[in-house]
């Protein structure tokens, strides 16, 4: 089966240039000018649309069970409402429950993935320790292509990961090439909170942001980084929301270390009035974590996606409907955390970062796709268009003009939170593995076509950090100290 992309614009993290682009046996075998239509089974014209890689969203949930309810989207309707946005690759969370053996959760989440329609990944959360997690997480990673390991930092009393988690979980991850990543909130703070709030009688969803504030993003944010800096181990910070904690990536990266973070595109967009809205079910609807923020900081996350503070965007794609939601009517610390995403991301992005200026279409495909490839380690197979490279690719509308509706779209969940905006520039046709999986309006992909992608460790020298005691040897410190007349 051969498909052809005539007429158009490639365009790939570094450049973008004019070809047309063949592809066969699931992969792109020539990107060249004036490629023979007779070549191929299908054709596809191009023609003023922009041929990029397929989107990479790198934080989803589909059918995740969480806070007493599971998660709307499952793993067909979750990924073909990513195609129809014209992201072809997820990278979901296997999260087991603490005291439940990682392998065993492992197996349960690649059963549920069987029925994707677009390439998948996982990462795997370590949400408690023993010497099991840690075999667990050698054989993953050596054995079912899992190269990197989830922790959260809030969620007490569930999947939450205290510092003794962190510190026995980063250098288990260096040591297997894995890259370990967080939520950065300070769990033990929002439990505070939670608590002094309902004490006070404040029950609704405004309760949500207010116990969650951005110093409590930006406590964890500042802590994890400097133990992974300790402990000489490369990170990522997921859904950075506050300029508290992309302020911290800044700082670190400026100092040398090693740190990487994702924006989510709802962050981007949508500011913390939504929770005082008058309607409960809408306030409700937009219940996540980390909450949404005081205008300022949308401001700031665009101009660190734009100066490389932040190297990804993402969903973090987990709906609710509203009767899910309703679990929380009277305690606000019971609405299921999460809204959707998926579809909306490229398009949401394209339409105010690339139509505004903020960002030019190069930085989009790295923003979407190939950063994430990179950093995840499945470069070049995925985020690029490139002789040899899976065919997982966009072709890009940036004329196309449509308003973002949960009546029309393909997520299963019963709201938007971008309802009623209105983008331009979307996808008229989606490839994943070299099929035609979209076009122009129209679902095609079939449960189960998507397939499992095995992430390889990195190799050591690739991820390692000279850790701070080398750099800062503790005979220096002192000497310096003494110079400085402090003896501590
Ligand atoms: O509210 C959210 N983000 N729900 C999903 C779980 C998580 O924290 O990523
Ligand atoms: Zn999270
Ligand atoms: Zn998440």
């Amino acid at each position: 089966m051969s498909l052809l992309i005539k007429n158009g614009t490639v365009v790939n993290a570094e450049r973008s240039w004019t070809a047309d682009v063949l592809c066969e046996g699931g992969k792109i075998i020539a990107i060249e000018n004036r490629l023979s239509s007779s070549d191929a089974d299908t054709v596809l014209d191009a023609r003023h649309c922009f041929v990029m890689p397929g989107g990479i969203d790198p934080h989803t949930h589909m059918q995740l069970p969480f806070m007493g309810t599971v998660a709307s989207d499952d793993f067909f309707t979750g990924t073909a409402a990513a195609i129809a946005g014209g992201t072809t690759m997820i990278i979901d969370f296997v999260i087991p429950s603490p005291g439940e053996r990682l392998l065993d959760a492992y197996h349960k989440w690649r059963a549920w993935a069987e029925k994707s329609c677009c390439d998948y990944s996982f990462h795997v959360a370590v949400t408690w320790w023993d010497e099991s997690v840690y075999a667990d997480m050698g054989t993953l990673v050596q054995d079912w292509g899992v190269n990197s390991f989830k922790h959260f930092m809030a969620y007490k009393g569930a999947i939450m990961a205290d510092d003794g988690v962190l510190v026995q979980s980063f250098p288990r991850s260096l040591e297997l090439g894995a890259l370990p990543t967080v939520h950065a909130e300070n769990g033990e703070l929002v439990d505070y909170l939670q608590k002094l709030l309902r004490k006070k009688g404040i029950t609704g969803p405004e309760g949500h942001p207010q116990s969650r504030p951005p110093k409590v993003e930006g406590e964890a944010a500042q802590r994890v980084i400097q133990i992974a800096g300790i402990l000489g181990v490369p990170l990522y910070l997921v859904h950075n929301s506050a300029i508290d904690s992309v302020s911290a990536i800044a700082q670190a990266r400026q100092r040398g270390q090693r740190v990487f973070g994702e924006c989510l595109t709802q962050h981007l967009l949508i500011d913390e009035s939504v929770y005082y809205d008058k309607d409960w079910r809408r306030a409700a609807a937009h219940v996540m974590s980390p909450p949404f923020r005081p205008k300022v900081h949308q401001e700031a996350l665009w101009d660190a996606l734009a100066g490389g503070v932040l190297q990804t965007t993402a969903t973090d794609h987990c709906c609710f409907c509203s009767e899910q939601k309703e679990m929380g009517h009277t305690d606000f610390t019971k609405i299921p955390n999460g809204t959707a995403g998926v579809e909306d991301r490229m398009a949401v992005l394209w339409h105010h970062g690339v139509n505004t200026g903020r960002l030019t279409a190069t930085d989009f495909v790295a923003l979407t796709s190939t950063n994430a490839a990179k950093i995840f380690n499945i470069y070049p197979r995925k985020g690029a268009v490139q002789i040899g490279a899976d065919a997982d690719l966009v072709v890009w509308d940036p004329k196309r003009k449509k308003v973002i509706s949960a009546e029309t779209q393909h997520q299963q969940v019963d709201f938007n939170v971008f309802e009623g905006m209105e983008v331009e520039g979307s996808p008229l046709y989606t490839v994943s593995n070299g099929r035609l999986v979209y076009d122009d309006g129209k679902v095609l992909a079939q449960a189960g076509t998507g397939r499992y992608v095995s992430r390889p460790p990195f190799p050591p020298y690739l991820v390692a950090q000279q850790r701070y005691n080398d750099r800062h040897p503790p005979q220096k410190v002192q000497r310096a100290a003494a110079t400085i007349g402090w003896e501590g």
